[in-house]
């Protein structure tokens, strides 16, 4: 095992992520018997399976509910489905999702961000509760047509899923994980609900929103059920409760990190689009996925047997010093920067260019407001704690 301290070590990053503090794996994929999983941390080896969705299924959460429950919660949801239900799917939300639509919202976002901005009072404030957090949530709130007074309650249901989110295990009757899944089924349902009901108005008066478009989107004959749009929207609301927001406070981490970066990029904007791709690659918000074997394999050597589940470790990956020169050096300009924060294959992110473009948008405005930018001294940031992700609850932030 090798070791190297890194400046980040003085926050404490999720135990699990032992890449994040300088420290190599032993091999790229390791059986976990705490957890009933393989470890996934090599980079070729997570592409391999991210580009064959035959061999390695996303249909993983089947094995934690019934089918019947899956088959409710999940119908929809591209990220637990596998090809040619994918691939239908993808392509029926792809319309509604466009790169021209994302692009037209760049001028709306730099006004949200200074407004929310604006409203911050004083030298020091949690720049997590005032930008990173709201920013996105209204964003894709104002995408999918939700009205915003009932902002707060989607706030409650998508926190309280993401305080319930624990590792996962294979282990029957974990009890920890039961609740955890219970607490996030309940999210889930009462908002799908509450989208129903505006899925319904839509169907009878269409708006200039999305919600309307996916009621619309037809592929080859085929539309959207009510059920996939409902579980849709819902996987939209928290990719965009919690992912930007992560992205947003892992950079701030790093600018704060290397002083000599963050004087570099303030001196040449033209490096924020670069300087967003090496965070997402040193602290990839979306730490993990899974996948299911559909038959027996082997990966680096390692027999794999059916039906086994894979945490498939993207932020590891990106570490790996097999593919990233100096993978724990932060490089704002690094090149080539082939990071997989965004995933690969057919469930790379349906987000990015939305995400990509919150980022850049909000940290050349957080530039020009703020000429010294920097975690309070005297206060800590906190993280989130499910070993999924890899990003901040709380930010304090001093710009004097
Ligand atoms: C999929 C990361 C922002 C919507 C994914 C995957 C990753 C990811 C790694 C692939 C998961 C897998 O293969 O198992 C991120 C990161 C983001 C971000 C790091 C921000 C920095 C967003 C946003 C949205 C979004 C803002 C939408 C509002 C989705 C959807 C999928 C997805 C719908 C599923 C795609 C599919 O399965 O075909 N994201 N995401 N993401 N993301 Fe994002």
């Amino acid at each position: 095992m090798t070791t190297a301290s890194t400046p980040l070590d003085k926050w404490e990053m999720h135990p699990r992520h032992f890449w994040l503090r300088g420290i190599r794996p032993e091999a790229p994929i390791e059986y976990d018997p705490e957890v009933g999983m393989w470890h996934v941390y090599g980079y070729p080896e997570t592409l391999e399976i991210l580009s064959d969705p035959a061999t390695y299924s996303s249909e993983v959460a089947a094995r934690y509910v019934s089918p019947e429950q899956a088959a409710v919660a999940f119908d929809g949801n591209l990220t637990q489905a596998d090809p040619p239900e994918h691939q239908k799917l993808r392509k029926l939300v792809g319309r509604t999702f466009t790169l021209k639509m994302v692009a037209e919202l760049e001028s709306r976002i730099a006004a949200l961000t200074h407004e929310l901005l604006d409203a911050i009072e004083g030298d020091t404030f949690d720049l997590a509760e005032a930008l990173a957090y709201p920013l996105p949530v209204i964003v894709i709130c104002d995408m999918l047509g939700i009205p915003r007074e009932d902002r707060e309650l989607l706030k409650e249901w998508a926190d309280q899923s993401l305080m319930a989110s624990t590792q996962l295990t294979t282990h029957q009757g974990d009890k920890a994980q039961e609740e955890s899944l219970d607490t996030q089924a309940e999210a889930a349902m009462a908002m799908g609900f509450y989208i129903l009901e505006l899925v319904t108005r839509r169907r009878a008066e269409p708006q200039d929103d999305l919600l309307s478009r996916l009621v619309e989107a037809e592929v080859d004959g085929e539309r959207l059920t009510d059920r996939q749009i409902v579980n849709f929207a819902n996987l939209l609301i928290s990719a965009g409760h919690i992912t930007t927001t992560m992205l947003l406070g892992n950079t701030i981490l790093c600018l704060d990190a290397f002083p000599d970066v963050d004087e570099r990029v303030r001196k040449d904007r033209s490096l924020v689009p670069t300087l967003l791709e090496e965070s997402l690659r040193y602290l990839s918000p979306l730490a993990a996925g899974y996948r299911v074997t559909t038959r027996d394999v082997e990966i680096a050597g390692v027999k794999v047997p059916e039906g086994d589940v894979l945490e498939v470790w993207f932020s590891a990956a990106n570490r790996d010093a097999r593919v990233f020169e100096d993978p724990d050096v932060f490089d704002p300009a690094r090149t080539p920067n082939p990071q997989i924060g965004f995933g690969r294959g057919i469930h790379f992110c349906l987000g990015a260019p939305l995400a990509r473009l919150e980022g850049r948008v909000a940290m050349n405005i957080l530039f020009d407001r703020f000429p010294k930018l920097r975690v309070d001294p005297d206060d800590k940031p906190t993280f989130l704690t499910s070993p999924e992700f890899t990003g901040v609850w709380r930010l304090p932030i001093r710009v004097d």
